[in-house]
């Protein structure tokens, strides 16, 4: 069994989608990035390439590259999950935090729950997500985190 960690944070500003997980939520501010911002998708992106020591989103898809401009980062857990099924792994089991003062997250933890299951084949019960406010500590910017487990394919 193979353990992935990732994390990310993206500062929040007006006229920006705040997306999650591939899932669009509705938001007063959305976040400040060169892709679409989703930090939950670059957490878990940067957890599958960090089980095998695969680098990190990053190198894969630098930010300086004018093709990866708004490229939604459901491409980047593709290529990552590309990676990791190469080498003969498969994700198991996913946990996640985001952290973010506004909105509430709550009216779509099943969305993203049910996203997040599909975009890694996992049962939605397998995808654990967790949901805090910064209390205040930081209201500008929203902050993921990512676990996951792989497993061998047919081991
Ligand atoms: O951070 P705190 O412990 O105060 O969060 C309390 C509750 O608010 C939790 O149940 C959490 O699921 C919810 N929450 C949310 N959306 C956020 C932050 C917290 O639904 N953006
Ligand atoms: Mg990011």
């Amino acid at each position: 069994m193979l353990i992935g960690y990732g994390e990310d944070s993206h500062r929040l500003a007006a006229g920006r989608r705040l997306v999650l997980g591939g899932v669009e939520i509705a938001a007063e501010r959305g976040a400040v990035a060169h892709s679409d911002g989703d930090a939950l998708l670059h957490a878990l992106t940067d957890a599958l390439l960090s089980s095998l020591a695969l680098g990190d989103i990053g190198a894969l898809f630098p930010d300086d590259d004018a093709e990866n401009r708004a490229r939604p980062s459901t491409d980047f857990l593709e290529r990552a999950l590309a990676e990791v099924r190469e080498r003969g792994y498969e994700p198991q089991q996913l946990r996640a935090v985001v952290v973010l003062d506004r909105p509430r997250l709550g009216p779509y933890r099943e969305a993203i729950q049910s996203r997040l299951s599909e975009l890694l084949g996992l049962e939605p019960a397998l995808v654990g997500l967790t949901f805090k406010t910064s209390e205040g500590l930081a209201p500008d910017h929203v902050q993921a985190r990512a676990v996951v487990t792989l497993v061998r394919r047919g081991g």
